[in-house]
């Protein structure tokens, strides 16, 4: 018989974007509905770059928690700092040191939004600051493409790989280093296969979706994300690599909400918000493939081991109920497109009463 209800170790979140302000506000829901925690990228204006700044960004976040009335679920925001070129050893002293600060982010200057303040050379720049997240256990987390324009956009994670992961995983062989959503076969085979303690996030769209959703009858701006949608045999790569039994493959969504009239514009902004229904989108990437008793490892299981967390106590469950997206939520004086808006969705979320 057909696998009706799923109840699994309630999941995380390995990379998502909260903003702050009313943004904040306005997301901060979905994602305490969904997940126990979720690691939090500091790629606000002006980027979080130091324990201080996390701290303050921690308390905006969980007074935005209580606003909406959640406090009781226990929401709990797993802080990042952003490395710059100007990253010193006390500043990851004191994140190693503080209970809330999880991992440092590196966005190659340029490669994303608000990426400004990124890192310029990698190994040239931040020795000091890798050496210490080496000895202190803080994992590196990785936006992992070039920056250089002449290369391809869809080949940015495949020349990273050879450019920058493989001289950092010699020069550092004991650092934790996250390869965030990972798009491309290139980059499932790096991690499978690296030294060290390596893992991967990776997305629902990039499960989802390959380049073709961003054109199909036109240009469909809600489907571009970076990095972007690849081809469809990048596509496959990773749901084998999701549902496999490696441990080194987790959920990150990479919600990164953008207002619907800054997306649908000539030059429009990169990111899926997927915040409101990312449980429901990865259960049915795992029923289609017929590995739904993995999905609990990938959700819930490998990213807290990876980064030496204990798992949830509690559960959620998911149910083979018909889930319609919303076309759009509303966000502030604009709206928020959800990713695979309007459509119907095979499993749906138990919510909390
Ligand atoms: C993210 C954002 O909007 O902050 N956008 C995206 O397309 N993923 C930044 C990022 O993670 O690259
Ligand atoms: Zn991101």
């Amino acid at each position: 018989m057909t696998q009706q209800t799923l109840t699994i170790t309630t999941p995380d979140d390995w990379h998502l974007h909260l903003r702050d302000g009313d943004a904040l506000k306005a997301v901060v829901g979905d994602t305490v509905n969904q997940f126990r925690r979720a690691i939090v990228m500091p790629n606000l204006r002006p980027p979080v770059t130091t324990v201080a700044m996390a701290k303050k960004y921690r308390e905006e976040i969980l007074q935005a928690v209580a606003a909406n009335g959640l406090s009781d679920r226990g929401f709990e925001p797993l802080m990042t700092l952003y490395l710059t070129d100007n990253t010193s050893a006390a500043d990851i002293e004191a994140a190693a040191q503080s209970s809330f600060v999880h991992a440092v982010k590196l966005y190659p200057a340029g490669a994303t939004t608000n990426s400004d303040s990124g890192v310029t050379d990698l190994l040239g720049r931040c020795q000091v600051a890798l050496e210490a997240m080496q000895r202190h256990g803080v994992p590196l987390l990785i936006h992992g493409e070039v920056t250089d324009s002449h290369v391809d956009v869809f080949d940015r994670e495949a020349v990273f790989i050879d450019r920058v992961m493989h001289p950092l995983r010699k020069a550092y062989p004991a650092l934790k280093v996250v390869f965030e959503h990972i798009t491309t076969k290139e980059g499932v085979d790096y991690v499978r296969d690296a030294d060290g303690p390596t893992a991967a996030t990776i997305t629902p769209q990039h499960l989802l979706y390959n380049r073709n959703a961003m054109f199909t009858g036109g240009i469909r701006p809600h489907f571009y994300c970076l990095p972007i949608l690849k081809r469809e045999v990048h596509r496959q790569a990773l749901v084998d690599a999701a549902t496999s039994d490696s441990p080194r493959f987790f959920l990150g969504t990479d919600s990164a909400p953008h207002a619907k009239h800054l997306k649908e514009m000539a030059c429009g902004c990169a990111g899926c918000y997927s915040a409101l229904n990312a449980l429901e989108l990865y259960a049915m990437v795992f029923d289609e493939v017929g590995q739904l008793g993995r999905f609990e490892a990938f959700a819930s299981h490998r990213g807290p081991d990876f980064y030496g967390l204990p798992r949830n106590k509690s559960t959620i469950t998911l149910k083979r109920e018909p889930f319609k997206v919303p076309e759009q939520i509303p966000f502030g004086e604009s709206t928020l497109v959800p990713l695979a808006a309007g459509e119907t969705l095979p499993w749906s979320l138990e919510h909390h009463a």
